[in-house]
């Protein structure tokens, strides 16, 4: 049994270093991609709170197109530069939008979704997949989440 979440007070910092050794533990040696995926975004599901979507978007001949997740039926296919995925993958550079309704040309995939963090996955010098995380909150990211999902990113790039 799997029980990764962080205790109630538990400090950011601290707790994305829970949830990167829990992904670590959850797909070390594990060589396919797309269960290392699902792994990863029931985690996210799991530890992180005040989300309505988790998951991966993939970088397939120059579009991305929807991966493993957890939250609400999504938009499966997104050109680059399109929405905040598309802009992630495209600059190869995190959005952090704290209010994703000010963000030009926003994909509302689901109109609960007030804010949204997007770091996109880099092997070998390429965008291989973007996560995405939606919340109903407005600002409900902020730098220390992004330095976690980065570090997240980074962990799991030669692993998806
Ligand atoms: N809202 C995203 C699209 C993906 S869904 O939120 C799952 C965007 O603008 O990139």
């Amino acid at each position: 049994m799997f029980d990764f979440r962080p205790a109630p007070d538990c400090p950011k910092p601290e707790a994305y270093r829970q949830l990167v050794d829990a992904a670590d533990a959850l797909t070390s040696g594990e060589p396919d991609p797309v269960a290392n995926m699902a792994n990863v975004a029931a985690l996210l599901w799991d530890f992180l709170p005040d989300l309505n979507w988790a998951g991966f978007y993939r970088m397939i001949e120059g579009e991305l197109v929807l991966g493993p997740f957890m939250g609400r039926p999504a938009c499966i296919r997104i050109p680059l530069g399109k929405g905040v995925c598309g802009v992630a993958a495209g600059d190869a550079a995190t959005q952090l939008v704290e209010d994703v309704h000010a963000f030009p040309g926003h994909i509302a995939c689901d109109s609960e979704t007030n804010s949204e963090l997007v770091v996109p996955v880099i092997r070998g010098g390429d965008v291989v997949a973007v996560i995405d995380l939606d919340s109903p909150l407005k600002a409900r990211f902020d730098e220390e989440d992004r330095e976690g999902i980065e570090a997240l990113a980074a962990l799991i790039a030669e692993r998806i």
